[in-house]
């Protein structure tokens, strides 16, 4: 990939002189969804599958990019005198955004770049490409010009930029799961003060297996800004009634308690969620240290039911998937991942059932959906790196 990428470079710049590869991750989540808006806990691991860039400086303040994965586009070129986003900018106000976001933190970036990118996540999966190029803009900054800091600071700045320059609404999960990636490990987050732990992953005779559900999905305009509205009502009302600072503090117990404040029987159903997400993620950490696999397999199981009946943030094609994927034997656990709404499932699946599943899943998606799913069995991977 890396000489892959160079020829590119030169090819579309010129030469490669003072050109440096990069490489940032995609991201899966294992279990813990839509729980790091809520001072959750979730659980996500990096991939080998990433976004590969080739930077350089320029002597003037020129920014050009270029994405082998949008070839039709060509050089998209802005310059560091006017940052702002702009809809003909496309993918590029990604990087813009992460460079916008140094300066706003005091970082300002001394000249201009050309820079190159090549992913091989499938866009708009939910397998977070925009968060791997934003991570991985912010790894070329800090190598380029010496910036001061750390992996955390770089998800932290990369969450900044999409929230206040892209203006999603995300939370930090997939930042920090590309920016903290470790090969191996999935990484036990608590979003609610960002202390983590990694736990290694042994699948022993079993492998992570992605569907993609080949239905395109953006944040922007699904209903994800929704559910964090109903969510902040929902821990509003119930600060009425006890002192808690997220839907995180509480546990099944107190939430049953204290649910009958909530004023609409949808915001207990997406509070439930919130709660009881939580402390399966919790357990499936806790299943997973006791080796304790088809425990977790069935937390992952029970963490779809909850995104399909009481977030209601699956769909026919997710639920197609994940329906399916439990009827298939070998199959440990299964279910959408991500921020829903199309993309991804993640099953865990026995290697020796691995075919069948692939090929069993994807004869009743097409039939029931009309389209192919797309299927990949992945490894964890480490963050980001210079090649
Ligand atoms: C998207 C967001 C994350 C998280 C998930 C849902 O991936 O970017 O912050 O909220 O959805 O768990």
């Amino acid at each position: 990939m890396k000489a892959a990428v160079l020829k590119k470079f030169i090819e579309v710049f010129g030469d490669d002189k003072n050109a440096n590869v990069y490489f940032a991750p995609g991201r899966v989540n294992l279990i813990g969804e839509h729980t790091d808006y809520n001072g959750g806990h979730v659980f996500p691991c990096a991939l080998t599958i990433g976004t590969y860039g080739v930077a350089r400086k320029r002597d003037d303040n020129k920014l050009r990019f270029y994405s082998m994965n949008f070839e039709n586009l060509g050089v998209i070129e802005s310059s560091l005198d006017d940052l702002k986003p702009y809809p003909e900018a496309d993918w590029t106000n990604y990087p813009k955004g992460v460079i916008w976001a140094f300066g706003e933190k005091g970082m300002t970036v001394p000249c201009g770049m050309d820079i190159l990118l090549n992913g091989n996540i499938p866009n708009g999966s939910g397998l977070s490409s925009s968060a791997s190029v934003e991570v991985l803009t912010g790894f070329i900054l800090k190598d380029l010009f010496g910036f001061d800091v750390t992996n955390q600071d770089l998800a932290l700045i990369g969450q900044f930029s999409e929230n206040k320059y892209n203006k999603v609404n995300c939370g930090i999960m997939d930042q920090f799961a590309i920016a903290m990636g470790k090969e191996n490990h999935a990484i036990f987050l608590d979003t609610a003060d960002l202390s983590y732990e990694y736990a290694p992953i042994k699948l022993e005779g079993a492998k992570i297996v992605i569907a993609c559900s080949n239905k395109k999905r953006g944040l922007g305009d699904s209903k994800y800004n929704e559910r964090r509205f109903e969510c902040e009502t929902a821990l509003r009302e119930i600060q009425q009634v006890t002192k808690v600072n997220t839907l995180g503090d509480l546990n099944e117990k107190s939430f049953e308690q204290f649910k009958s404040i909530i004023k609409s029987d949808v915001r207990v159903k997406r509070a439930k969620h919130a709660v009881y997400e939580n402390q399966r993620t919790i357990k499936a950490v806790e299943a997973l240290k006791a080796n304790d696999i088809a425990l977790f397999g069935e937390l992952m199981n029970a963490s779809h039911v909850s995104l399909r009946d009481d977030y209601e943030v699956t769909g026919i094609e997710l639920d197609t998937l994940v329906e399916e994927a439990w009827k298939v034997e070998g199959v440990i656990g299964s279910r959408m991942t991500g921020a829903g709404f199309g993309g991804c499932t993640v099953s865990i699946v026995k290697d020796e059932a691995i075919d069948t599943f692939i090929e069993q899943v994807g004869k009743a998606y097409e039939a029931k959906i009309g389209y192919a799913a797309d299927f990949y069995v992945v490894e964890i991977g480490d963050g980001p790196k210079k090649l």
